[in-house]
């Protein structure tokens, strides 16, 4: 049990640590959570940063969830436990860290480019299926935020047609994970004020 505990711990610790936050701050010597969409993500960082701000954001983020993941899954093996349990574990806490950061007093981000990152480890085919469909997504509608909903919700759907029932429950978790933070854009798309990708205001770098 301590073995499991020590997972949620490591991967909530790691992701607490937000690239957008780091940047903004030491960087841009501001907070990104005081700006554009004030969601402290790849976005958002794109949207008030520029172009590099964003793709470090995203490198980030991702890193810290394929990282969570695998340390659980080394720990796991190592100390004999299931390194299934563990990979799932890591992969709901590193997005709950990410999204409820308590270093940031609570105040993260979405958690999609982590939940990318720890679903490369866990389901690489399934990941890189899901990443084709956002940029299709993104392409056809230009709506990252639907997008990012939509493509991290295919991966239960892809667990189920591979019938790794606890995996699709793991991405069950995420997805609601993941459209409970996006509740402020579901609000804007609906109205019809959320922002088209390339259409928002950009500072270049
Ligand atoms: O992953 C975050 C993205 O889907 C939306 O970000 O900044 O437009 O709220 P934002």
């Amino acid at each position: 049990m301590i073995g499991y505990i020590s997972f949620i711990v490591i991967s909530y610790l790691l992701g607490n640590i937000s690239s957008s936050y780091f940047i903004s701050r030491f960087v841009f010597n501001t907070d990104i959570r005081t700006m554009g969409s004030k969601n402290p993500g790849t976005t958002n960082a794109f949207r008030v940063f520029g172009k590099r701000a964003g793709f470090l954001t995203f490198i980030g983020d991702f890193l810290k969830g394929t990282i969570a993941v695998l340390i659980s899954t080394y720990l796991a093996n190592r100390f004999n436990f299931d390194a299934n349990l563990a990979r799932y574990i890591a992969a709901i806490s590193v997005v709950c860290g990410h999204d409820w950061p308590i270093f940031l007093r609570f105040k993260g981000g979405k958690g999609v480019a982590t939940t990318y990152g720890a679903m490369l480890v866990i389901a690489p085919l399934q990941t890189v299926a899901s990443g084709l469909f956002f940029f299709i997504s993104l392409f056809t509608t230009k709506y990252v935020s639907l997008s990012s909903m939509l493509s991290i919700m295919l991966f239960p759907i892809l667990m189920f047609t591979v019938k790794d029932l606890s995996g699709l429950w793991v991405c069950l978790i995420l997805s609601a994970m993941v459209v409970y933070r996006h509740k402020s854009n579901v609000l804007r798309l609906i109205n019809g004020t959320e922002p088209k990708a390339g259409l928002g205001s950009k500072k270049k770098n």
